[in-house]
């Protein structure tokens, strides 16, 4: 009998998708929503994208050669991570790396340990991979660093076999100490997982410093690196993100890429390789526009006594709304209805971020300031 399959009926609708497709609709909104950067990719990529626009065929399913082997020179310069293009799948976006790699470690009712609250797409990722998602809890009071304690509570010895983690975070805004990392390093080891490293915002940070899991010694064997060319670059449209795991998970991951989207756009590598040779004056321009923007939405939304703490890296301002209400989703749709600001509910980002709304600053300045102004006014 046809039907939709029990896997994607179970699958959560993301209410992000729809608030924002309305803020989209509607020009009297101002939208807190986006999840990339506002800005146009900068002169260099868009110059090379029409250089590179005869690159009309398949590359090979790994990646094509030249974009391997500037990743290898990046990751060395950047991130101490020592690695051959033997280690790297280039993939259409940093999460259908995920996908794929979570595709290749984890079997069916496997558990896959995830940060709560954490980026929304970690959840359905794990559950189209036929494995348990479990989240691992992170607090406001640790200004949402990991407490590997937390890891610990929620891990099990004979089913957990992966753990996800993300700095600079999505929603929260926290960037990993080289401590919490060591302490993470450690679990890996002392339960034999693999550990997600998923950095897609390592460049989008403020004055505190990223390292890389797979930089720590001992790592190489442990950690699934995952980078993108989506915020960086401001490249989400040309979807191309990067793995970077041991030799048999890049194998086995090249192999599955065959039966999914065969390659990332092969105009996109081509691009990606030049944009890694690119000044990083491109980047820095964003992040210091960014920085100013974050000053600015951190400030106002304490002001109004949504807690919030300041994030130290991505683009996100994830504000506390307990003196307001206890229902994220309600506050979020009452905010767009009678303030005309779109926002995501906390709840979206799992258990623990009830309470919560996420507010991007990926958005103009003076944009900023007029939703500030109305969600205040809304307020008294
Ligand atoms: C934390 C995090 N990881 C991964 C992604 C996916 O990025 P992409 O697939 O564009 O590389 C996003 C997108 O918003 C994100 O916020």
């Amino acid at each position: 009998m046809r039907h939709v399959s029990e896997r994607e009926r179970e699958l959560p609708e993301a209410l992000i998708g729809r608030m924002l497709e309305i803020a989209v609709q509607r020009k009297d909104v101002i939208s807190l929503g986006p999840g990339e950067p506002d800005f146009p990719a900068p002169k260099p990529i868009v110059a090379w994208t029409k250089k590179f626009a005869q690159f009309n065929h398949y590359s090979p399913p790994g990646g094509r050669k030249e974009l391997k082997e500037a990743i290898v020179k990046k990751l060395g310069k950047e991130n101490k991570i020592r690695c051959g293009p033997e280690n790297i799948v280039v993939a259409a976006g940093s999460q259908e790396a995920l996908m794929l790699a979570l595709q290749c470690t984890v079997d069916v009712n496997e558990q896959v340990l995830i940060p709560d609250p954490g980026f929304l797409g970690y959840t359905p990722s794990v559950e189209l991979t036929d494995a348990v998602p479990v989240p691992f809890t992170l607090h406001e009071k640790n200004k949402w660093e990991i407490d590997p304690d937390d890891i610990r509570k929620a891990a099990d010895r004979k089913k957990s076999h992966a753990l996800i983690i993300n700095s600079p975070a999505n929603p929260t805004g926290n960037v990993l100490s080289k401590k919490t990392l060591e302490e993470i390093a450690d679990i890996a080891v002392e339960y034999d997982i693999y550990v997600f490293s998923d950095e897609a915002y390592e460049k989008i940070i403020y004055g505190k410093k990223h390292i890389s899991l797979a930089s720590l010694n001992g790592m190489e064997d442990y950690a699934i690196t995952l980078q993108t060319f989506s915020k960086s670059y401001a490249m989400c449209g040309y979807r191309l993100g990067y793995c970077i795991a041991p030799k048999d998970i890049v194998q086995a991951m090249t192999k599955i890429h065959m039966y999914s989207t065969i390659c990332a756009p092969t105009i996109s590598q081509m691009v990606g390789a030049k944009a890694l040779q690119m000044s990083s004056k491109y980047t820095q321009a964003m992040v210091k526009e960014y920085r100013r923007r974050r000053d600015l939405i951190v400030k106002r939304l304490n002001e109004l006594g949504m807690h919030t703490v300041k994030p130290e890296g991505a683009f996100y301002a994830f504000a506390n709304i307990g003196n307001f209400s206890k229902d994220s989703f309600r506050f979020a749709n009452t905010l767009l209805k009678k303030a005309k600001v779109a926002v995501v509910p906390g709840s979206e980002f799992g258990k623990n971020g009830e309470g919560y709304i996420r507010c991007s600053f990926a958005t103009d300045y003076r944009l900023i300031e007029h939703a500030m102004n109305r969600i205040e006014k809304f307020l008294k």
